[in-house]
């Protein structure tokens, strides 16, 4: 099979791992990709976002399957394109990817088929946020209705605050901001892989979305993650299938928008069930890095069975019993304004140590050497036989690396992994490490 990957970040790279040690893969493209890939196939100088130039390579070249890994190409309708030439796309249509484009249009359908979530107002002004604010109480949850890269989300206690948030998108003319219920209790992220009517969920995981120790600090993409859940409910997987997935999908073929790809359920576990947070229609970065390397069963195989709308034929997943956890290292002044440009060592020396690699995200070759080239520099990732060994792995392989000025948390999976986190029916318990500012 010869595949075409779009994508540059740590999520791609873990793709690349996963899709390379697939025996089905006989070559793998990746465009533009990173340092990671290139050492697992070829980049390309291909902009992943024009779906003419996509469409025509892949068409010219005889892909088998193009997998879209970020949000920005699906939503420019790459995935359209690609289909239209009969070469099978794992990703939805750019009408599917409304999904994450639109805050607004998730909540629409997940109102028609009755998915608990945060209930939520869509206001465009001032008077509007403020009402909505006064309706719900604090925390505030406050978000921009587009794609912000998990940016355009402020929690806070401080009304000005909130206020100064929604400012900023209000400013621009006919911008609308979501004002929601705070959701309490520790958040999920689960993977459904969907072919448009039949829905396989992944493997639970977490992820830690502050920038700082403790939940501290702004929003990121993400800054570490870990997989399985050991404290997770055991019939969470199939209440979300059955709850959520299942009745979204079927929600979308029922207005001609069939999904096809990851439909990611952002959920928080709150003292009153689970809801979701909020979909993505691709697999979360760091989520991925963790997930994907405990799938036993070939993934290039599942995504065209996706693809080509025969799930149904890929039975159970197979996973290992052990557990992965993964570290962000990112750069100086993450998220705000990064520093680029850094060298970076010890990558290698990390990936000695046994049950630890380490994956690229904003990293480039240079000179021999690798030098940061984006926010989120790399991930390192620990696999072992539960929690606590890939913890300590993952943090042996962190130790080695180095790059003047990054910053990474120190806490990921640390509750977790010392029992500390509770889903109760007492409100958010310990567990609960999202917390308002
Ligand atoms: P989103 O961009 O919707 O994923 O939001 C980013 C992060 O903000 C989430 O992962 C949560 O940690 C937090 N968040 C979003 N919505 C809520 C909510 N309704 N209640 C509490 N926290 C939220
Ligand atoms: N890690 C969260 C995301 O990929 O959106």
């Amino acid at each position: 099979m010869k595949v075409l990957l779009l994508g540059s970040g740590g999520r791609e790279h873990a793709l690349a791992r996963s899709l390379t040690s697939d025996p089905k893969v006989a070559s793998l493209w990746t465009a533009p990709g990173n340092s990671g890939t290139a050492a697992l196939g070829t980049n390309l100088g291909l902009d992943p976002c024009d779906p003419g130039a996509v469409a025509t390579w892949a068409s010219d070249n005889q892909i088998d399957l193009v997998i879209v890994g970020p949000e920005a190409p699906l939503v420019a309708g790459v995935a359209d394109a690609v289909a239209a030439r009969g070469i099978p796309v794992f990703g939805p249509t750019k009408a599917a990817a409304r999904l994450e484009e639109s805050k607004s249009f998730a909540k629409e359908i997940m109102e028609a088929v009755a998915v608990p979530t945060a209930k939520c107002r869509v206001v465009t002004t001032r008077e509007g946020v403020s009402a909505a604010m006064d309706e719900f109480g604090a925390p505030y949850v406050i978000k921009f209705d587009g794609l912000a890269a998990g940016k355009g989300v402020a929690v806070t206690s401080d009304r000005d605050a909130a206020l100064a948030h929604a400012g900023v998108a209000l400013s621009s003319d006919g911008a609308a901001i979501v004002v929601e219920e705070f959701l309490d209790g520790p958040e999920v992220s689960l993977f459904c892989l969907c072919d448009g009517t039949n829905v396989v969920p992944l493997a639970p995981a977490q992820d830690f979305k502050r920038a700082y120790d403790d939940d501290e600090g702004p929003n990121t993409g993400g800054m570490g993650a870990y997989s399985p859940l050991p404290w997770a409910p055991p019939g969470l997987t199939t209440e979300v299938l059955e709850t959520v997935a299942v009745p979204v999908v079927r929600e979308m073929a029922r207005r001609g928008t069939p999904f096809v790809g990851v439909l990611y359920c952002g959920l928080a576990l709150t003292s009153k069930g689970v809801k979701v947070i909020e979909f993505n229609v691709r697999f979360g970065d760091p989520e991925a890095q963790v997930v994907l390397p405990r799938l036993r069963t070939p993934l290039a195989g599942v995504l065209l069975a996706a693809a080509e709308g025969r799930l149904d034929e890929v039975g159970e997943l197979e996973w290992s019993d052990g557990a992965a956890l993964t570290v962000v290292v990112a750069a100086e002044g993450y998220p705000t304004l990064a520093m680029t440009g850094g060298e970076v060592t010890g990558v290698e020396e990390a990936e000695d140590l046994e049950g630890v690699h380490v994956i690229h995200a904003g990293l480039r070759a240079a000179d021999g050497g690798l030098v940061a080239a984006g926010g989120r520099v790399l991930c390192v990732v620990g696999e072992g036989t539960d929690l606590g060994e890939a913890r300590d792995r993952a943090y042996q392989g962190v130790a080695r690396i180095s790059l003047r000025g990054s910053h990474h948390r120190r806490d990921i999976g640390s509750l977790a992994a010392g029992g500390g986190i509770r889903v109760g029916s007492d409100g958010a318990g310990p567990g609960d490490k999202r917390r308002a500012e």
